[in-house]
């Protein structure tokens, strides 16, 4: 089974893994790219990986099946994690992955609904088998002040007004079904002079409703709470993220894990007792180099950030 999915910042992500790591958690296993790479580097190590999407899971587990024995693979969200650890008897890792959004794969499938690239249902769910709620339930089903919100919130998207106003009367007609309808609509209402060269104009609406459908930023936020206690000591967390709200969110929390104290600045000394877990190792992000964006112009809107944990938050 073929899966498309080039590994963006590979070798950043072996560079940035604790040395000797013997317990690797891959939160987004996809077609096990990173996985491999880093079952290369630490051969005696044992890896555990999930990922929401059954047809990734499949991928990941052919692509790792000389590791058979050190790998321990399940369907599952980052919300479900402990019953991961449960199941799996660890809950401890050196060193933590999490290479978040979409694969190449789920994008070049027309009938996952993912891309305005291809035409397609408007559906959008990174887990069909579990989840129900599509994309095109959100755009035909959601009220006015509610795509408003999402398409502000989620894309940030300046002309959200105008693809509202033409959704709804879009619908008015017949449900949207495609992607190729959703993609046209916002073609034509974006005025042709304020697009971006190389940026399509129904970029930031997909992103939106995508993040909706799949729940992303909660699911981002779920991972933040649990990692803290899940690394061992030196452990490290590496994310990688392709848009701005993820990287902030990640940013934000790195610094709060890194210096948590709460107390007014012209205090002399710190009396809230809250204690740093570890410190920031990439103070920017690192990006793709040039070699990798001409060979995977996919990296170019990755983000890797990594945190070192040195203290416990228990
Ligand atoms: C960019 S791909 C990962 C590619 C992978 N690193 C590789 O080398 O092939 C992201 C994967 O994360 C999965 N994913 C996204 N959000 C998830 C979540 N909340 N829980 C579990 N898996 C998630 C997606 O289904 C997708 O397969």
């Amino acid at each position: 089974m073929e899966f498309e999915h080039i590994p963006v910042l590979a070798e950043e992500v072996l560079d940035f893994a604790p040395h000797a790591s013997k317990s690797i958690l891959d939160c987004t296993l996809g077609g096990g790219g990173h996985s491999r790479r880093l079952l290369e580097k630490f051969p005696e190590a044992n890896l555990y990986g999930i990922d929401r999407d059954v047809k990734a899971l499949n991928a990941a587990a052919e692509c790792l099946k000389n590791y058979k024995k050190q790998i321990r693979l399940d369907h599952a969200s980052f919300s479900e994690l402990p019953r991961c650890f449960e199941k799996w008897g660890e809950s401890r890792f050196d060193y933590i992955l999490a290479d978040i959004g979409l694969s190449s794969e789920q994008l070049a499938r027309p009938e996952r609904g993912f891309s305005f690239m291809y035409d397609g249902p408007l559906d959008m769910r990174m887990d069909p088998d579990r989840q129900d709620f599509t994309a095109a339930d959100l755009v035909n089903n959601s009220s006015e002040h509610e795509l408003l919100r999402i398409l502000r919130t989620y894309g940030e998207e300046h002309f959200a007004r105008k693809i509202v106003s033409a959704i709804l009367a879009k619908r008015e007609e017949k449900p949207l079904e495609t992607t190729k309808e959703l993609a046209d609509l916002v073609g034509h209402v974006k005025p042709r002079r304020l697009q971006k060269p190389g940026f399509n104009p129904a970029t930031l609406t997909f992103q939106a409703i995508r993040i909706v459908v799949n729940d992303e930023l909660n699911e981002l936020g779920v991972l933040l709470k649990e990692v803290p206690s899940c690394l061992k000591l030196d452990g490290r967390l590496a994310i990688i993220s392709f848009h701005s709200l993820e990287d902030r969110m990640v940013k934000h929390q790195f610094r709060k894990w890194e210096n948590p104290c709460v107390c007014p600045t012209d205090l002399p000394y710190c009396i809230c007792g809250e204690k740093s877990l570890g410190r920031v190792i990439t103070r920017r992000p690192v990006n793709a180099s040039a070699k990798e964006t001409t060979e995977n112009p996919r990296s170019r809107s990755a983000h890797l950030r990594v945190f070192s944990f040195s203290k416990k938050d228990s």
